[in-house]
């Protein structure tokens, strides 16, 4: 099935099929992201840029992907120079923009924001992160970095660290993650454990996955080190937010009994959890991370709005 016109809310809503399709195409707008080649994918398209919670890469990497395709941009980077300011709905606020975009992207604090959108919209949505719900680009250019450092997504062995309760970023990625047959190694500070819905999930998925608190242990046998930040933004209670916070740092001595080939990833904003002094280590994949998020974003928009069998 065709992804032209479709949301994309989760990343339950892409098959393995398309998934793996999108990061050919991805691969294959490599040098359109670096802007060595210029290819007018979007021209004449418009997408708006809805974000109601702050953003540093993803907005900018969907900006440069439509732009670099030719196409524009209508943004919103600040709710509170919009009319919700005055009392207007989410959903009034999408249907109103899905009349002048072809598509839109939606970030937003509530989880099931980008669901409520995609009713309210009758052009596609994207969700650039809802609440603790999910983050499905922020997936696809994750599993493009595994991809293209191991050539594969199956039989890896994956430590998710960090805040595995309000994490969107590791929701999104255990699911798709154990869809390819990676096993996943959960560890985090007992307080922010992934939750039960997700561990359900997963059993029913049939997927490989374990708790190992212990980091020293997890990071002996990772491929893959994901880790992700403490979001204080998410705790109601500020002093649940002090107990954990700090709980948990990887530098050169944490990645000394570490695999050669391991990868330290990051959805960034990193807050401490990766000492700068990693930077320059081998293991470092975060910033390569950060620039796959451009091609990867080309390869869903071209998906979603180009004219079907136009290619990079
Ligand atoms: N990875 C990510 O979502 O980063 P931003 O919050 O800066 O968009």
């Amino acid at each position: 099935m065709s992804l032209h016109g479709r949301d994309v809310v989760s990343i339950r809503d892409l098959s393995r099929d398309e998934i793996t399709g999108l990061l050919d195409s991805a691969r294959k707008m490599v040098p359109l992201a670096e802007g060595r080649r210029a290819s007018p994918l979007l021209d004449g398209k418009i997408v708006a840029m809805a974000f109601f919670e702050p953003s540093t890469r993803t907005r900018l990497s969907f900006e440069s992907a439509v732009q670099r395709l030719g196409g524009s941009c209508l943004t919103i980077a600040d709710a509170g120079a919009t009319s919700l300011r005055k009392g207007e709905s989410l959903y009034d606020t999408i249907r109103m923009l899905s009349s002048y975009a072809d598509a839109i992207v939606l970030r937003h604090p509530n989880e099931g924001a980008a669901r409520l959108a995609a009713r309210a919209s009758d052009r596609p949505v994207i969700n650039a992160g809802d609440g603790a719900g999910q983050h499905p680009t922020q997936t696809l250019l994750d599993l493009a970095t595994i991809r293209e450092r191991f050539g594969t997504l199956a039989g890896l062995k994956v430590v998710l660290l960090g805040d595995l309760k309000y994490g969107r970023t590791v929701h999104s990625l255990a699911f798709a993650l154990a869809e390819f047959g990676s096993e996943l190694i959960l560890s985090s500070p007992e307080a922010l454990r992934l939750p039960e819905e997700h561990r359900d999930e997963l059993r029913r998925q049939g997927a490989k996955v374990r708790d190992q608190p212990d980091l020293a242990k997890a990071v002996r046998e990772a491929d893959v080190l994901y880790v992700t930040r403490i979001q204080k933004e998410r705790f109601a209670d500020e002093s649940e937010y002090r107990e954990v916070a700090g709980s948990y740092r990887i530098d050169g001595r944490t990645l000394a009994d570490a695999k050669p080939q391991l990868i330290v990833m990051h959805p960034l904003p990193r807050a401490g959890e990766i000492a700068p002094e990693v930077d320059a280590t081998r293991h470092a994949a975060y910033f390569r991370q950060a620039f796959l998020a451009v091609p990867v974003r080309m390869a869903l928009l071209n998906a979603i709005l180009g004219r079907p069998g136009r290619g990079g």
